[in-house]
């Protein structure tokens, strides 16, 4: 069956929610944290996260918020007086997951270069994200470096204090961030 990409809204959240659960861990996201992003992705009539379905079911996520839109990530730490742009005028992408089946085929890339893409246009000069250090076969700090995102600092046990079944650790969560940035201005006059 076709697969195809379609920006997030509420009424994708339950199947959303699902997926997240089943793909990131239980209750990484709750239900009213997902309506909360479908309003945070939202700028000038457009939105900036992404759900990829396959019929009635999801198969990825890109959640991702314009500048002025978002304060953190689900930990604390934030290096912004190493990036290029300021923190008011840095979107934040919050979370790219895959369902294994669908892995390796581009969608990734094209979920996250259309989220690039909606950013620029809302105004954004850069991205930040907390890429998954210990994600199976590195594939989130491959997939990022892929994008152009280059690292800016690593910081250990980034997701200790939230409340979730991580699929490597358990709980607590013991994995490690690597805060990475991506310069939409770079290469323009
Ligand atoms: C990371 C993830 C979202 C990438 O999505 P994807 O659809 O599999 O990636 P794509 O097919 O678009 O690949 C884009 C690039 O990423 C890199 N990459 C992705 N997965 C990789 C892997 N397992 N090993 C090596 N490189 C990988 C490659 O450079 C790839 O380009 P290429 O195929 O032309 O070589 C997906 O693998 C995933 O959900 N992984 C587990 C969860 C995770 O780590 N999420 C990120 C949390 S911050």
């Amino acid at each position: 069956m076709m697969l195809s990409i379609q920006p997030f809204r509420r009424d994708d959240v339950p199947a959303v929610k699902k997926f997240t659960d089943e793909e990131i861990g239980t209750n990484y996201y709750r239900s009213e944290e997902l309506v909360d992003f479908v309003k945070k992705s939202q700028k000038n009539g457009e939105t900036s996260s992404f759900v990829l379905y396959q019929g009635d079911d999801v198969k990825g996520v890109r959640l991702s918020f314009p500048q002025g839109q978002w304060s953190q990530g689900k930990g604390g730490a934030l290096m912004a007086d190493r990036w290029p742009h300021a923190l008011s005028e840095t979107a934040y992408f919050q979370s790219l997951f895959i369902a294994k089946d669908f892995q390796r085929q581009g969608w990734g890339r094209q979920l996250s270069n259309q989220a690039l893409a909606v950013l620029k246009k809302m105004g954004a000069k850069g991205v930040v994200c907390h890429s998954w250090v210990e994600s199976p076969g590195e594939s989130s700090l491959k997939a990022l470096r892929s994008l152009g995102f280059v690292s800016i600092a690593r910081h250990p046990f980034y997701w200790r204090e939230v409340d979730y079944q991580c699929p490597r650790c358990g709980s607590p969560c013991l994995c490690t961030a690597e805060e990475m940035y991506y310069d939409l201005k770079e290469g323009e006059q």
